[in-house]
């Protein structure tokens, strides 16, 4: 069932109406607290037309996308897709396989092909940390970082974070546990940088295998032991297993990684009552989660950040498109 935001914050006019001052979007740690406020105040914009019957802009009319993935996906690509069609963009998407030639080599042919089609906006995802802040110097517009590698995900942490303000009224103050596979998630490093600048307090709980080293001087109070790390949290967000991302034996089994790190009722019941759980999807049932908590909707944000995504995907083209217009004029 569609749910509608609760306890939305107030819109900020003042505060949307300023251009947003980043050509691309690569990274969270590249932005401000206000520059990611201004992001979230865009969203909640867009969010109600997600209930509209006829919910296309004509914001960006005449103006090009380009949805590049080198990496499998179905709901960011399909989420951006919505976003830049719903904002009347014409978009075009590109699924790139994997190729046996270097990464690097790959990457720089595709943008000078697709830069020589002068795109305004190109979303971009791929298996190597960095991809797209490379790609970013190759091309003339806007690049859209939709993951790279294990580094960051900025719209899945923009999305995670407007689904909670519009959930709980806000982030500041909140205990946010994110819970599983840090190691190889770049939907963690970009929550992390996100959450803690919009003033949570956010904890990693993780087997030490799939905890990175260095992980405590991110900002985040790292746990071993899942219950503790639970302990009074607002919001339980769970990763992936990422198993493609894995050489070697990270843990025994995944009966044994549900039995320590597996969120079901019983876990959950260590956080504080009423807590919200998320994952950024696809999940592994029974390996990070249970179903019964999975699909519990007085509990689980897991739909409603599907839907938000594009809401916030439609506010972060809005405010490329126009800090692209203003470099073109100034
Ligand atoms: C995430 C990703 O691709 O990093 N998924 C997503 O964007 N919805 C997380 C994941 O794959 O586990």
């Amino acid at each position: 069932m569609a749910q509608r935001p609760t306890g939305v914050k107030k819109t900020d006019e003042s505060a949307r109406a300023i251009r947003f001052r980043q050509k691309h979007l690569l990274a969270i740690a590249d932005l401000d607290r206000f520059e990611a406020e201004n992001l979230l105040d865009r969203a909640e914009k867009f969010a109600p037309l997600l209930d509209e019957r006829v919910k296309k802009l004509d914001t960006l009319r005449g103006r090009t996308l380009i949805n590049l993935f080198f990496e499998n996906s179905t709901r960011t690509q399909s989420s951006f897709e919505l976003a830049g069609k719903r904002m009347g963009a014409d978009v075009v998407n590109m699924s790139v396989k994997s190729s046996s030639v270097a990464k690097g080599e790959t990457l720089i042919d595709t943008a000078a092909t697709l830069n020589a089609m002068r795109p305004d906006l190109l979303v971009v995802r791929h298996g190597s940390s960095g991809a797209a802040e490379l790609l970013s110097r190759k091309v003339d517009c806007a690049v859209i970082n939709a993951g790279d590698g294990k580094h960051e995900h900025p719209t899945q942490a923009l999305l995670d974070a407007f689904t909670i303000r519009s959930r709980l009224g806000g982030v500041e103050g909140l205990i946010i546990a994110i819970c599983g596979d840090v190691l190889h998630s770049r939907v963690a490093r970009s929550n992390v940088a996100l959450l803690t600048l919009l003033g949570a307090q956010v904890r990693l709980i993780g087997p030490p295998t799939l905890m990175p080293a260095g992980a405590e001087k991110w900002g985040a109070k790292v746990f071993h032991d899942m219950r503790a790390g639970l302990k009074d949290a607002d919001v339980v967000m769970m990763l992936r297993v990422q198993r493609e991302r894995m050489t070697g034996g990270f843990f025994p089994s995944a009966r044994e990684y549900f039995w320590f790190y597996g969120l079901d009722e019983e876990k959950l019941r260590h956080a504080k009552p009423g807590a919200l759980v998320m994952h950024p999807g696809p999940m592994n049932r029974g390996v990070e989660i249970d179903s019964t908590v999975a699909d519990n909707a007085s509990v689980s944000l897991i739909e409603t950040q599907v839907r938000m995504g594009v809401a916030v995907r439609m506010a972060v083209l809005e405010a490329l498109a126009e800090s692209g217009a203003n470099e073109e004029r100034s």
